[in-house]
């Protein structure tokens, strides 16, 4: 008779040696004893205490556009459980179990330092039971809780750089139909400044372009598409949001089984940098990349494959401003930004709107005239018969379906 035992859990296990951890200095601080005493703030209202835990103020929105979506999930999914794999302070896990009202949720960083302070912040939340703190590595924590089938409703990845070895870690511990929270804060990669770099992580081969705020959210929504599809999933973007702050880079994905619908936004973007215009190519249409305005080629810059479908669902978005409504943070000034960043979002949601973003200053130096006002442009364009929008991903940029050629010869009109 053949005695199966059990495996002692992976977390007891001494690391794999041949396996360098992806960022070690990332987590480690030289002596706990380091942290400072309790450092007390207060986010949306919530006081917690920081400590000498990585907690930066600008991230509130992207943890607001978080706890919105997982109150979204939770008003319609019989639970709410959270991972979250990079929790610095826990201050992401705070607000999943106070404004999202989760279930549960696991608050993880392999910063063992940080313990207890995300404990002491959880716990005026409620006790332990609801919330569980671990100190993982959080690929080693996903693995975990996937080998144990305990899947989650939305895992949060808060990571830096361009470390997306998690990717596929955090897909398997989530549920079908749950959400996948992701970062990337790599902006030599989506500048175009590492193709090789954003190869490896990626699997795209980013250039220079004049968008490239847009491009790194392209690229990770990528990354995770070729990841969810080697696991026989697809991912559909909700939203993505850009901060330059870092640059950071955040976007939430559903996850279904199934492959992507169509490869038609999985493709190669070209730009002319002779006349400025911007085409998607499959990957059938290679061998005819070329630009109309230089029949011998040679002024394309070609970035790919990448995400070229919608950065967000429209639909989704009102929702989630709906929710921000019910939770009181729109509208009597608290919550203009937040208002204002839903509000780009939708409007960037067009389905007219192709991927890319011109700059307003680029359209005065081709038509050498003075930068116009961006509301003048729009009125123009729209005139023209265009889909025209600002973008929340530039300043002074806007989004249309006018090739660029189009653009300059309105802009000389205006
Ligand atoms: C950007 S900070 C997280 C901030 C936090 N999510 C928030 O909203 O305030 C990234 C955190 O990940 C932790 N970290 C870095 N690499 C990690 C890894 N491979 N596994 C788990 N945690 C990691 C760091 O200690 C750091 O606290």
């Amino acid at each position: 008779m053949i005695i199966l035992s059990r495996p002692p859990p992976l977390s007891s296990l001494p690391p794999n040696p041949r396996i360098a951890s992806p960022a070690p200095h990332r987590f480690s601080s030289s002596s706990s004893n380091l942290l400072p005493p309790q450092c007390q703030t207060t986010e949306r209202g919530h006081e917690f205490e920081t400590g000498g835990t990585f907690y930066r103020r600008e991230s509130a929105v992207g943890r607001d556009l978080g706890v919105l979506a997982a109150s979204l999930h939770k008003r319609s999914s019989p639970q709410l459980r959270v991972l979250d794999a990079m929790c610095g302070c826990g201050i992401r896990s705070l607000r999943y179990l106070l404004e999202a009202d989760a279930e549960f949720v696991l608050a993880n960083d392999a910063n063992d330092d940080y313990r207890s302070v995300i404990a002491r912040n959880l716990s005026r939340v409620s006790d332990e039971g609801r919330w569980l703190v671990s100190s993982n590595e959080a690929n080693r924590i996903m693995t975990e809780c996937y080998l144990k089938r305990d899947f989650y409703d939305l895992v949060d990845v808060d990571s830096f750089g361009s470390e997306s070895s998690y990717l596929r870690s955090a897909m398997n511990c989530l549920k079908l139909g749950g959400l996948l929270y992701v970062t990337s804060t790599d902006g030599y990669s989506s500048g175009g400044h590492r193709p090789h770099h954003s190869l490896a992580a990626y699997g795209a081969y980013v250039r220079p372009m004049p968008y490239s705020n847009e491009v790194g959210l392209r690229m990770l929504i990528g990354g995770a598409v070729r990841e969810a599809s080697v696991l026989g999933y697809r991912v559909t973007p909700l939203f993505s949001y850009y901060s330059y702050h870092g640059p950071v880079f955040r976007v939430m994905l559903r996850l279904n089984r199934g492959k992507l619908l169509t490869n038609r936004h999985y493709e190669f973007i070209s730009y002319c940098t002779k006349c400025g215009h911007s085409q998607s190519y499959s990957w059938d249409e290679l061998s005819k990349l070329s630009c109309t305005c230089n029949k011998e080629g040679g002024s394309l810059v070609v970035s790919g494959p990448l995400w070229t479908g919608p950065l967000h669902s429209a639909s989704y978005l009102t929702e989630m401003s709906n929710m921000a409504e019910q939770l009181g943070w729109m509208g009597n000034g608290t919550g203009t930004d937040l208002q204002k960043l839903l509000q780009l979002m939708v409007d960037e949601s067009d389905p007219k709107l192709p991927f890319g973003y011109i700059k307003l200053d680029e359209v005065a130096s081709r038509a050498k005239i003075n930068s116009p006002p961006l509301r003048t442009m729009m009125s123009a364009l729209q005139k023209e018969g265009y889909a025209v929008s600002r973008s929340h991903i530039a300043t002074n940029a806007i989004k249309t379906d006018c090739p660029m050629a189009t653009c300059i010869r309105i802009a000389k009109e205006v």
